[in-house]
């Protein structure tokens, strides 16, 4: 543990119904609440049970704060709303991996990093061909990275430093390219090898959307909106794939195993799976007539309201509130103002925000409401979204992964539980039972 925590002074008494008492550290931390240290609890053979860790913190972390009551969002002290105005996706991500905003040299040497891994090995591409045309992009990609881990023997030592920051560098440059080749696979398309000319963003959208037979020039409001939505998207502390990456990573595992294992739970519908179950629910509502229907079947329990709610945010997420803005930009620069669809989306969020059913329970749109709707207007399919949320998350997952490798108290991560199955019995023969 570190020494500024272990100063403190403060301690929390905890005396159970036999009368055994133990007193157990409070430790404050530069913001947010306070937290009670419980690791001498198990000297009394005593777990404590916090299913879905609603009071649990499972690490000491320096990368990104969170007050969801406030709706605040910082990376590394700086609040989400000014790197989203004034910083660009690569110097977010130097800033989460290295602590600091670069310098200008800096930041080049980091982007002439970053851009020398787009490339991926040759033999990676026939990866693809073992997959049904029509698999799901996030079961490529769950596939794809995890198989990464097969190309670097040499540079998979989790203890060395240097090996540590070289995967790093090689998941920032190889993760947008893998997810554009699993979108050109996904529709027969010919792969599109990076072009480093490009910005990160830029050479995104041109692996994405070029074809060998034009010329392919981005445009610069839809590469704005997706250096946001990166931007937007790149940390978030402790959520469900960034600890599936740290508990995975805890056991030594490679970090493009690691970065497997937090593309699969992003993948689910209600964490990055959410933008594009929200777009399938507009697409279902259909028309603006049902969407009062639509709202009574949420509030009678039918089915949830998609990129709605946050388990940590209990007032407006401040990334939907940027990705709302972005959101109105887009819609106007592609002419879709009056689309059936966007404007069905915006009589949702109206109800939504004005019903009390929401009010009550703290349900406002969340980032992935609008980056689906952003997403659909810039010609994405619903089924890339979660891979767009798994590119910009990537800086994320090998942060956390980094810092934690680099903590003098790493330990395999192992939860107990409260048993309550069958207590000891004997095994009975086949005749008896
Ligand atoms: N639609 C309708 N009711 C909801 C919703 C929703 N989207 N979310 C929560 N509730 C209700 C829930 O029924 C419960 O009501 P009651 O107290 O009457 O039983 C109350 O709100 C609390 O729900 P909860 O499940 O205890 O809340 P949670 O904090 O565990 O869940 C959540 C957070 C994000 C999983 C949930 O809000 C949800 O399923 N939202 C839809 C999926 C979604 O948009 N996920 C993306 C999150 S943002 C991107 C990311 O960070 O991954």
């Amino acid at each position: 543990m570190e020494k500024e925590f272990s100063q403190k002074k403060r301690v929390a008494t905890l005396t159970l119904d036999d009368g055994r008492s133990i007193e157990l550290p409070i430790l404050s931390g530069t913001l947010g609440s306070d937290v009670i240290d419980i690791h001498g609890l198990a000297k009394l053979d005593i777990f404590t049970y916090d299913p879905a860790f609603f009071s649990t913190a499972s690490c000491i972390s320096r990368i990104t704060f969170i007050d969801g009551d406030a709706g605040l969002l910082y990376y590394r002290g700086y609040p989400i709303e000014q790197l989203a105005e004034k910083s660009d996706f690569l110097e977010v991500c130097y800033l989460l991996l290295d602590g600091q905003l670069p310098d200008a040299a800096q930041k080049a040497e980091f982007v002439r990093k970053v851009t020398s891994h787009t490339m991926v090995h040759d033999q990676l591409a026939r990866f693809y061909n073992g997959f049904r045309r029509d698999a799901h992009p996030m079961a490529v990609m769950v596939g794809v990275v995890g198989a990464l881990s097969s190309f670097y023997h040499d540079s998979l030592d989790i203890n060395n430093p240097e090996h540590r920051e070289l995967a790093a560098m090689r998941l920032l440059g190889k993760v947008p390219t893998i997810a554009a080749m699993a979108y050109k696979y996904h529709n027969g398309f010919p792969f599109m090898y990076p072009k480093n000319k490009f910005s990160y963003v830029e050479n995104f959208l041109y692996m994405m959307f070029a074809t060998p037979a034009e010329e392919y020039v981005p445009n610069p409001v839809l590469v704005k909106a997706l250096e946001r939505i990166f931007i937007l998207h790149a940390d978030h502390e402790q959520n469900a794939s960034t600890s599936t990456v740290r508990l995975a990573g805890s056991s030594g595992a490679n970090p493009f195993a690691c970065m497997a294992s937090g593309i699969a739970a992003l993948w689910g519908p209600a964490h990055g799976g959410a933008n594009e179950a929200a777009l399938n629910m507009l697409i279902e509502i259909g028309d603006i007539s049902r969407v009062a229907d639509y709202v009574q079947g949420v509030k009678d329990r039918k089915y949830r309201l998609m990129g709605f709610g946050h388990r940590v945010y209990k007032n407006m997420d401040p990334r939907a509130s940027v990705m709302r803005e972005t959101c109105h930009e887009v819609l106007k620069e592609q002419g879709l103002e009056n689309d059936k669809l966007f404007k069905l989306a915006m009589e949702l969020e109206k109800i939504a925000l004005n019903d009390p059913y929401f009010i009550e329970r703290k349900l406002y749109p969340n980032v992935d409401f609008y980056s689906g709707i952003v997403l659909s207007a810039l010609g994405i399919p619903a089924n890339m979204f979660t891979v767009i949320f798994a590119v910009g998350r990537t800086i994320g997952w090998v942060s956390q992964w980094k810092e934690m490798m680099a903590a003098s108290d790493r330990k395999i991560g192992r939860p107990r539980q409260l048993y309550i199955g069958e207590t000891r019995r004997d095994y009975p023969d086949m005749s008896e039972r």
